[in-house]
């Protein structure tokens, strides 16, 4: 018995997979096995040979159903170890530019002015955008008659026959959101609040969805110039130059009072244009002290505080900061463009980081 011993645990443990090492169980402990075989001859052994014969026969079953059961698991082991050294990957590698998409401008373009804004302070607020008429318009002091809202070209949603609320409409800027975050927040705060927004027009400097970024500022004894400070550093943080002029030209919203456009101080020499210099100015946003009657529909009283708030279209600033000569591009999703003018992935926007590098 000792030689079964022997010629099986050798076997067991040079056995080089599992096919050889079912066989092997098969011919040992199998049902018409060598052991089997010999347990069955049991019954014609006196009971004396029986009792010393049996359980030296039973332990010699159970020590090659172990053997078989650690040489199975030592050649899983095995095998995992080789799988394991074949798929080797080092995921510190850097990814192949060829084969990243790459950041869309206006995506990167947001970035910028949020990191430029957290730093002064501006968290982020968002906003629906199918609004209610009320949000988009008449808290924002603009009634149902005012011309604004013809001028807007403004997309109405479908209501169902018979029911005559005024119709949700496609944001047409990023001021409701100043409502909301009033109604939620409270004074005093800080926000910008980046997103899309919806007019009936295009060509080349329009197209029916673009982008803004509305500023809002509330609190105490905000002044016009606490606006004009923040939008001189927001202009030189972003185009990334010391020095720039900026023009507060006098104009109307109903939502501000007084109200001022800003332009930048600009040259378009040689086709290409260049911040900070030359003769020529560029329009880049609305702005203005919040109107007592939006304060009031955001639930705050206008005797105890004031703001200032503005929107600023950031596709525009994309295109003037990127140079992109036709808006329209941005939206056609054309492969060689976003190539062109997209951004590396990990390419991050951070002030410390330098904004564009
Ligand atoms: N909502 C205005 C627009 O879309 C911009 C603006 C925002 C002006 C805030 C003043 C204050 O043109």
């Amino acid at each position: 018995m000792s030689d079964l011993r022997e010629k099986y645990l050798t076997a067991i443990a040079g056995a080089e997979d599992e096919a050889a090492l079912e066989a092997l169980r098969v011919q040992a402990v199998g049902k018409k096995g060598e052991i089997s075989l010999k347990m069955r001859e049991l019954g014609k052994m006196s009971p004396e040979e029986r009792q010393e014969a049996g359980p030296r026969l039973n332990a010699l079953k159970d020590e090659i159903n172990s053997a078989l059961a650690a040489r199975k698991a030592a050649l899983a082991d095995a095998a995992l170890d080789e799988r394991l050294r074949g798929e080797w990957l080092d995921v510190t590698l850097p990814g192949r530019p060829r084969r990243q998409g790459t950041i869309h401008p206006v995506s990167q373009v947001t970035e910028e002015v949020t990191a430029i804004f957290a730093d002064m302070g501006f968290a982020v607020a968002e906003g629906p955008q199918v609004e209610s008429d009320w949000y988009n318009f008449d808290a924002l002091n603009i009634p149902g008659h005012h011309p604004a809202r013809a001028e807007m070209d403004t997309f109405y949603m479908h209501r169902a026959e018979g029911d005559d609320r005024p119709p949700h409409v496609l944001r047409t800027h990023t001021s409701p959101v100043q409502i909301r975050t009033m109604q939620a927040q409270g004074a005093p705060l800080r926000v910008i609040a980046p997103g899309r927004v919806y007019r009936a027009d295009y060509d080349q400097t329009h197209t029916p969805m673009f982008h803004q970024v509305e500023g809002l500022a509330i609190d105490r004894d905000i002044s016009m110039a606490n606006l004009k400070w923040v939008l001189e550093e927001f202009v030189k943080a972003f185009f990334e130059v010391d020095h720039v002029d900026l023009r507060f030209r006098a104009s109307h919203f109903p939502f501000t009072e007084p109200s001022a456009e800003v332009d930048i101080r600009c040259s378009w020499e040689g086709g290409t244009l260049k911040v900070g210099e030359g003769d020529d100015w560029l329009e880049i946003l609305g702005s203005g002290m919040v109107h007592p009657n939006v304060l009031e529909a955001g639930n705050i009283d206008p005797n105890e505080w004031q703001g200032f708030a503005f929107g600023m279209g950031i596709d525009r600033i994309a295109m003037l900061k990127y140079g992109i000569p036709d808006l329209r591009a941005f939206f056609d999703s054309d492969l060689r463009w976003l190539r062109h003018y997209g951004f590396a992935a990990l390419d991050v926007p951070t002030l410390h980081g330098g904004l564009s590098r």
